[in-house]
């Protein structure tokens, strides 16, 4: 389906066209002045340039053309050449009515393309936290987005279960089988141990290449390490709504390293430094330098680039992915440059599959400072999650009279939303303030907030069809008849463009953005108009018709958000 700013553009065009002027001057874009008018045009700007002619004058041609169109309610020419546009009533209204008969209300499929999401990026054995959230978060997101747009997604958790992490834990596991808890407790013990004993250190160390080699002894530790990690970060992804297609981590291509290495070195590009093996990856225009990318230590360990050049390699001999999206701390920005460079040298990624870092920001506290348990520990993110929810059921008892059992699991629900959606909402390179109290708040720009609108709407539909009300359709839609009823259509008709957008600039927070200003809209419109008191049925399942699509398109944007709305707030 049709944009409406293209719908908006072309009649601008032809009216360009009919004045006399060039079509190419006919953009339109949503007005920044929404006081004065709904979308505005500011060819004329830019066509007095050229032409040498008086701005406010063009318009004032262009403006006539349109005067007598049904499609606007007004076309202005305002100084110093502006021209400002208000839809019509009627055309407004029909738009609306063809984008709630559409699929995914009229946003268009692409062409599918092969996309490999590498997110969550958990290192085994060592608690989820904070920074890994974010990861999981994201590229959860964006793999729903993608999928909403028809693409074929997958997801990879990518973990962190090689090198010589796994060797400082190897070193200092017990015979006996461990939990989780005592699993958690060795890797930050066998680290801190490493930095003060030099043996313990050279032990793991050569554990690590013991390990890389595949020595069944530290393999079978491995194993169970791998095996009691896994069905805790399973648990844990699980909590937060997020699925991997692909539970595959550095150590799933270990054997590829070799003969990726004898490639690059084969092909002439990676080099001997130090003893170390590396590839040039600067290029001339380069603003800061850009060092060599590592690919084998000097004692022959494989290092984090190396474990993702072979899984580029993997990739493409299993998925041939037309794009590749990863999703980390912006801190590892250099590490993809250099890995993607390293890539595109020995073509182990032909040209025509793009590599993409989306690098985000570090979640702080409310000092500033990342993120800590109040007692200045890392927060681990099952006990971030529970005190979510634990404000969450605070604020939902106080104001309700509700079961135990039914706050607790509404709590649950509204706080992932909290969570998601206040990371959501900020550009994902920004760093942002982890604020409880804010982001669980019923009011304002949260997740709680979005939640409470939908279930507001669920329940007005529930209470007039249990009333008996007659069933309405797209086919009630009527021109609005009020201006927050209109403001509201306003916001309902940019649902493709915007979906596009936030796809095409991987940018979920524009969704957050955009789902905002449709609650708004629509608890204006609903503390205006008394919506099931309206005497004319015909009025009333209008504006029925149109606030199930208000719904509909609040929870497709939460759905691809990551978080769902419960029945009940
Ligand atoms: N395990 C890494 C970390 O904790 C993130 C992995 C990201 N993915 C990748 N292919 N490098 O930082």
């Amino acid at each position: 389906m049709k944009k409406m700013t293209e719908l908006i553009e072309s009649k601008l065009q032809e009216a360009f066209r009919e004045a006399g002027l060039d079509e190419s001057y006919g953009r339109v874009g949503l007005s920044n002045r929404p006081d004065l008018c709904e979308y505005q045009c500011n060819g004329c700007l830019s066509a007095a340039k050229v032409l040498h002619r008086n701005p406010l004058e063009m318009a004032g041609q262009v403006a006539s053309v349109l005067k007598n169109s049904s499609d606007f309610e007004s076309v202005e020419a305002v100084a110093p050449g502006f021209i400002n546009i208000k839809l019509s009533k009627e055309a407004l209204s029909f738009f609306v009515k063809q984008m709630s008969e559409e699929k995914k209300y009229g946003v268009e499929e692409e062409q599918p393309k092969t996309i490999i999401v590498d997110y969550g990026g958990a290192n085994v054995a060592k608690p989820l936290h904070i920074g890994h959230l974010r990861s999981a978060i994201i590229g959860e997101s964006i793999k729903r987005l993608g999928a909403y747009m028809g693409h074929n997604m997958i997801g990879d958790v990518h973990l962190g279960d090689w090198g010589l992490q796994m060797g400082l834990i190897i070193e200092m596991m017990p015979d006996h089988t461990v939990s989780i808890d005592e699993l958690e407790k060795i890797y930050p013990a066998a680290s801190a141990k490493a930095k003060e004993d030099p043996d313990f250190a050279e032990r793991a160390h050569q554990k690590t290449l013991l390990l890389q080699s595949g020595d069944p002894e530290c393999l079978k530790k491995w194993n169970q390490i791998m095996d009691v990690s896994l069905r805790d970060l399973k648990k844990n992804y699980e909590k937060l709504d997020v699925h991997f297609d692909l539970w595959n981590g550095e150590s799933t291509v270990n054997d590829l390293i070799p003969g990726m290495i004898q490639n690059l070195i084969d092909k002439g590009l990676a080099y001997e430094s130090d003893g170390a093996l590396v590839v040039n990856v600067a290029e001339a225009e380069d603003k800061k330098e850009i060092p060599p990318c590592i690919v084998r230590k000097s004692d022959g360990a494989a290092l984090y680039a190396t474990s993702d050049l072979a899984t580029l390699e993997q990739r493409e001999e299993l998925f041939k992915p037309d794009l590749y999206i990863y999703i980390t701390d912006k801190r590892q920005a250099m590490h993809f440059v250099q890995v993607f460079r390293t890539a595109r040298k020995a073509s182990i990624v032909p040209e025509n599959h793009s590599l993409v870092h989306i690098g985000f920001g570090t979640m702080n506290g409310k000092d500033g400072k990342p993120f800590k348990t109040r007692s200045g520990g890392v927060m681990r993110l099952e006990e971030l999650i529970s005190d979510t929810n634990e404000a969450v059921y605070n604020r939902i008892t106080e104001s309700r009279d509700i079961t135990e059992e039914e706050a607790r699991k509404t709590a649950e629900i509204v706080g992932l939303a909290a969570i998601k959606y206040g990371d959501l909402s900020n550009q994902a390179s920004k760093d942002y303030i982890f604020d409880l109290d804010k982001f669980t708040a019923f009011e304002g720009n949260t997740g709680p907030y979005i939640l409470y609108t939908i279930v507001r709407i669920k329940s007005i539909i529930n209470k007039y069809r249990s009333a008996g009300g007659s069933a309405f359709t797209s086919a009630d839609i009527r021109p609005s008849n009020s201006d927050s009823e209109k403001k509201l259509e306003l916001e309902l008709v940019r649902y493709n463009e915007v979906i596009e957008n936030a796809w095409t600039e991987l940018a979920p927070h524009k969704l957050c953005q955009y789902i905002y200003s449709v609650a708004e809209a629509f608890n204006s419109f609903y503390h205006e108009v008394k919506i099931l008191s309206e005497p004319s049925d015909e009025l009333k399942k209008s504006y029925l018709a149109k606030i199930e699509l208000t719904m509909n398109v609040l929870l497709d944007c939460i759905h691809i958000l990551g978080f769902e709305a419960p029945d009940k707030m």
